[in-house]
């Protein structure tokens, strides 16, 4: 039914002419059009609006082209939804004024039901396909728990989630009540996208590197493997954990569709660490879209070759920076459309 399913086929493991492509934070701030409405419009107002979100989420395919659209939202909603104040303050990120960190904090988080608190993302959801018209499919997201509670309980974004990992350590009860909680609700949240209409989800372990190996297993990987579980027969999974090369090995047994890869990690390892069989997505450093574009699609060509045009998505091994030239951008998406074995 859709008309360019390269990526759905790239997450069964199909053989394709050449691999998709699409970039973390595709919807963001180098492009001047998404600028135009977030000057207008403050950032939960953007994500609230069906009419809005649907807009940006559809500006980069307009401009380049992408073989998927990612729902423009943000992890943040979730939080938001269960009863935490979230602000997204200019120039400085998410703001939690109220962080968890006692008992007494975490009986005030709820689950929430989820077409009350975040019936909006289910109609920008509908909008979004309907501009999409089937042309290409549409990737719904959540954070993964672990990531989450960082923000929750250390109240902003942080080098290193000193207050996050404190309170895992030092009350490891608490802790795990709350990432149970975010779990629950996040499992409905995704369920009710798929619902909606989404054609794939990405559960994104941003701050899962954070973690020693072991700590991993306990604070992050067991919860993700909860969501892959309940998800996997819905929609296909896309686990992304930045950092987590170490997890690999693990993730490719868990039932995702593919499994997300940063640039610290070569393709080669990559494969050899994931068994050779699940499809991987990444991995270029987001700086490295700085390079002049004949030189990203250089390199492009290269990472392509790396990784095999097949079980492969293209895309960066983070978000896009909000300093990339347009070109450049430009450049990475039509290497991929360019690419012939
Ligand atoms: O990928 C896309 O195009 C979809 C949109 C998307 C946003 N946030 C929009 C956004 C996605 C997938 C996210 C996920 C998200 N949000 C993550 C996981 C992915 C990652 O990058 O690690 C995280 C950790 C967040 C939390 C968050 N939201 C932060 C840390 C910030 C501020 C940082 C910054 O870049 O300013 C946000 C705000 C945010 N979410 C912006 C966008 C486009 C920028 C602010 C704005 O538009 O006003």
């Amino acid at each position: 039914m859709i008309k360019n399913d390269l990526f759905l086929r790239a997450l069964k493991g199909e053989t394709v002419d050449r691999p998709p492509v699409w970039m973390m934070r595709q919807a963001g701030r180098y492009l001047p059009e998404f600028m135009e409405i977030k000057h207008k419009y403050d950032f939960f107002t953007r994500c609230q609006t069906p009419e809005l979100a649907s807009e940006i989420t559809v500006q980069p395919i307009r401009r380049y082209g992408m073989d998927a659209a990612i729902l423009f939202s943000d992890i943040l909603v979730i939080p938001q939804a269960m009863n935490i104040e979230v602000e997204m303050k200019p120039n400085f990120g998410p703001y939690l004024p109220n962080p968890i960190r006692s008992q007494k904090d975490l009986d005030s988080v709820i689950i929430p039901d989820i077409q009350d608190a975040l019936g909006y993302v289910m109609n920008a959801i509908k909008a979004t396909k309907e501009k999409l018209n089937n042309e290409i499919p549409l990737i719904g997201f959540a954070g993964s728990p672990w990531t989450i509670l960082c923000y929750c309980v250390q109240g902003q974004g942080s080098k290193n989630f000193d207050k996050a990992k404190e309170l895992c350590f030092t009350n490891p009860i608490l802790a795990h009540s709350l990432l149970q909680k975010i779990t629950d609700t996040t499992i409905t949240y995704l369920k009710a996208k798929v619902e909606a209409g989404v054609d794939a989800v990405q559960v994104f372990d941003s701050w899962g590197g954070m973690l020693s190996p072991v700590d991993y297993q306990e604070f992050s990987w067991q919860y993700m493997q909860q969501i892959i579980d309940a998800l996997k027969d819905n929609a296909p999974v896309i686990a992304f954990g930045k950092g987590c090369w170490f997890a690999l090995n693990e993730m490719a047994k868990s039932g995702a569709s593919a499994l997300g890869v940063d640039w610290t990690c070569s393709a080669r390892n990559a494969r050899y660490l994931s068994g050779g069989k699940i499809t991987l997505q990444g991995n270029f450093d987001p700086s490295r879209l700085f390079s002049p574009p004949k030189e990203i699609k250089k390199m492009v060509t290269q990472m392509i070759n790396e990784f095999g045009k097949d079980k492969y998505i293209v895309n960066l091994g983070h978000g896009i920076l909000p300093n990339i030239p347009l070109d450049n951008a430009k450049a990475f998406v039509d290497a991929v459309k360019e690419y012939k074995k």
